[in-house]
C-alpha cells in the first residue's frame, strides 16, 4: 500500500543476489532459484524491501549470465519458469519485490539473433548487431576499446567484417538504431513486466548507442576513474549518446503502462555528475535510480566521501532521489576494501545517507573477498595482467559453519571456492548473537524503515567536525536525527551543542553505548558510528 504517495522504491532498500552464489538447492555447486526461494525468510527477517537478481536467463556463461542467449527463458542451471513464477509470488506474499537484470547492450554470441546475423550479409538480421568493414589494411574500423581492454572490434571470417563488442568478444553489441532490435527488446520488457516483476536493473545502459560516424575515441584524461581498470581511451563516442536517452524514455513509457510503480535502475558508470544527473531525464522521464559509480570507486576517506556526496547531491534534479551503493559483483567487497573495522560504519552510511541504498549479498554478515587459487579462476576478466578479476567478491554465501558453508552439500565442488573464513563468518553463528554484524544490520534496517527522517527526510552535513569524521542530520517533520561516522582509528570528543543540549542514542556500532548523550561532549571511539535522535 502506498501511504504517502511516493513510489515504493523511493523508500526501499535493495539487496543484490548473485544467483550462482546465493544458495545451491540441488547440490550441483551452483546457486539457483529454488535456493533463493528457500531463503526468502532470511531476506524478510533481514528487513530489505526488494531483491535485484543478476541474470537468470539461458546463457553459455562466458560472462556468467551477462551473456544472454534467450531473454525470456530461464537458464536450466538456475531452474525453470515454474520455479521463477513461484519465487515471484512467494516473494510478493512476503512483501518483497523482485527486480531482474536486463542486458540490452549486448547478447551472447550464441543468441539465435547473432547466429543469424553473422550467417551472411543478406540475412534479415544482418543489421541487428554492429558490423563494419575493415580498413584497407585489414585493421579494425577505428580505435574503440573494450571495457575489458584491447580492441572492441572482433573479426568474423564468415562475413569478412568486424563486429563490435564493448565488453568481451562473446558479447556482441546489439544495434539499437535498428527499429527491429528496439521492438524485439521492448517485447522482452513486456514479457517480464506482464509476469509481475517489479522492475529491472539495466546493464551498461549508457553504452546502448554509438556515434553513427564511428569517430576515434580520445585518450583518457589522467584523472579518469576508469584508468584504474586499465582503459587507455575515454568512451566519448561510445557512451551516453542522445539516442540512448530517447530509447530509455521509451522504456519508461512501457514501465508506466503497468500498475505498481515498476522501477528502472540503471548501471550508469558516468563520472561527470551533470551527465549522471541527465540519466533521470530532463522531465524525470528516464531512469528512476541511476547507480552512482563515483561513490563505488571512492575509498574509505571522510573528506573524499564528503566531497563526492556534496557534488552528487547538488546535481540531483528536484524530485529525484540519489543512489547509494558501495559494492556489487564487479567490485571488491566492502569488508575488504574499507577494512573490517569499518564494516558497520559503512553500513550506517549506506543506510542513513540520502538516497536509495543497494546492498550486496553477504555484506550483512561481513563477508570478505575470497582467495581464488589460479586453477579455480572463472571470471573472463581474470588474467595474469589483471589479477583475479571479479571472482573474489562472488564466492558462495556463507550460511553456516559446516563444509561448503551450507551453500552446497558437503563434498560438492562449488563453482567458486567457499572463502576459508566461513567457520567464523557465517549467518548461522551470527543469528543468535545480539552483537553480530547480521543483527546490527537488522537493527539498522528496522530503524531506517521505522523512521521517516531516515527513509525520506532532508539531508544536511553538519560542520565543523574533526578531520576524519562525517556528521549529518536527517529531518522529517519533528523528527531530527544526527549521524556521526568516524572513518579513522583516532577517537574524538565533539562539541555539537549548536544542535541542542541532549540526544538519545538510537544505534551505535559499539555495544554498551549510553542511552543519553550530552551534545556538548560526544565521544566517538575509533571507527565508531552513532545514530542519535536530537531532542
Ligand atoms: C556490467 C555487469 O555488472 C558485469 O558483471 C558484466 O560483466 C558487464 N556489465 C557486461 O554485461
Amino acid at each position: 500500500m502506498n501511504i504517502n504517495n511516493t513510489p515504493w522504491w523511493q523508500r526501499a532498500v535493495f539487496y543484490q543476489i548473485y544467483p550462482r552464489s546465493f544458495m545451491d538447492s540441488n547440490g550441483d555447486g551452483v546457486g539457483d532459484l529454488q535456493g533463493i526461494l528457500d531463503r526468502l525468510d532470511y531476506l524478510v527477517k533481514l528487513g530489505v524491501d526488494a531483491v535485484w537478481i543478476s541474470p537468470i536467463f539461458p546463457s553459455p556463461m562466458a560472462d556468467f549470465g551477462y551473456d544472454v542467449a534467450d531473454y525470456t527463458g530461464i537458464e536450466p542451471i538456475f531452474g525453470d519458469m515454474e520455479t521463477f513464477d513461484r519465487l515471484l509470488s512467494e516473494a510478493h506474499r512476503g512483501g518483497l519485490r523482485i527486480v531482474l537484470d536486463y542486458v540490452p547492450n549486448h547478447s551472447s554470441i550464441e543468441h539465435p539473433w547473432f547466429i543469424e546475423s553473422r550467417s551472411s550479409r543478406e540475412n534479415p538480421k544482418r543489421d541487428w548487431y554492429i558490423w563494419k568493414d575493415p580498413l584497407p589494411d585489414g585493421s579494425p574500423p577505428n580505435n574503440w576499446e573494450a571495457t575489458t581492454g584491447g580492441s572492441a572490434w572482433n573479426w568474423d571470417d564468415n562475413r569478412g567484417q568486424y563486429y563490435l563488442a564493448q565488453f568481451i568478444k562473446d558479447e556482441p553489441d546489439l544495434n539499437w538504431l535498428n527499429p527491429e532490435v528496439v521492438s524485439a527488446m521492448e517485447d522482452v520488457l513486456h514479457f517480464w513486466l506482464r509476469k509481475g516483476v517489479d522492475g529491472f536493473r539495466m546493464d551498461m545502459l549508457p553504452h546502448l548507442v554509438e556515434h553513427p560516424d564511428f569517430p576515434d575515441n580520445p585518450p583518457i584524461p589522467a584523472d579518469h576513474p576508469f584508468r584504474s581498470i586499465g582503459l587507455t581511451l575515454e568512451q566519448v563516442h561510445t557512451v551516453d549518446q542522445p539516442e540512448t536517452h530517447a530509447i530509455v524514455r521509451r522504456f519508461r513509457k512501457i514501465f508506466e503502462s503497468y500498475e505498481g510503480d515498476r522501477v528502472i535502475i540503471g548501471e550508469t558508470p558516468l563520472f561527470d555528475m551533470a551527465k549522471l544527473a541527465s540519466c533521470y531525464g530532463q522531465n524525470l522521464d528516464e531512469v528512476h535510480i541511476p547507480f552512482n559509480f563515483k561513490l563505488l570507486l571512492t575509498g574509505w576517506n571522510a573528506g573524499k566521501m564528503k566531497a563526492v556526496l556534496e557534488e552528487y547531491y547538488a546535481a540531483i534534479p528536484e524530485g529525484a532521489v540519489p543512489s547509494i551503493v558501495f559494492g556489487n559483483h564487479d567490485f571488491a567487497r566492502i569488508a575488504t576494501r574499507f577494512g573490517r573495522q569499518n564494516l558497520r560504519s559503512a553500513a550506517v552510511l549506506l543506510l542513513t545517507l540520502w538516497g536509495v541504498p543497494t546492498m550486496y549479498y553477504g555484506d550483512e554478515i561481513g563477508m570478505e573477498n575470497g582467495d581464488i587459487p589460479p586453477d579455480r579462476l572463472q571470471d573472463p576478466w581474470a588474467d595474469p595482467g589483471k589479477g583475479t578479476g571479479r571472482d573474489p567478491e562472488r564466492t558462495p554465501m556463507q550460511w553456516k559453519n559446516s563444509p561448503n558453508a551450507g551453500f552446497s552439500p558437503p563434498g560438492v565442488k562449488t563453482w567458486l571456492p567457499v572463502a576459508d573464513n566461513y567457520r567464523s563468518i557465517n549467518a548461522d553463528s551470527q543469528e543468535g548473537d545480539p552483537d553480530s554484524n547480521l543483527n546490527f544490520y537488522r537493527r539498522l534496517l528496522k530503524l531506517r524503515r521505522d523512521l521517516p527522517a531516515l527513509h525520506e527526510g532532508g539531508f544536511e552535513f553538519f560542520d565543523p567536525v574533526p578531520q576524519g569524521v562525517l556528521a549529518y542530520t536527517r529531518r522529517s517533520g519533528e523528527q531530527q536525527i544526527l549521524v556521526l561516522v568516524n572513518f579513522e582509528s583516532q577517537p574524538h570528543q565533539l562539541d555539537l551543542s549548536p544542535l541542542g543540549a541532549g540526544a538519545r542514542t538510537l544505534l551505535s556500532t559499539e555495544s554498551g553505548e549510553q542511552d543519553r548523550v550530552d551534545l556538548s561532549r560526544v565521544g566517538l571511539g575509533p571507527n565508531q558510528s552513532l545514530i542519535l535522535m536530537l531532542e
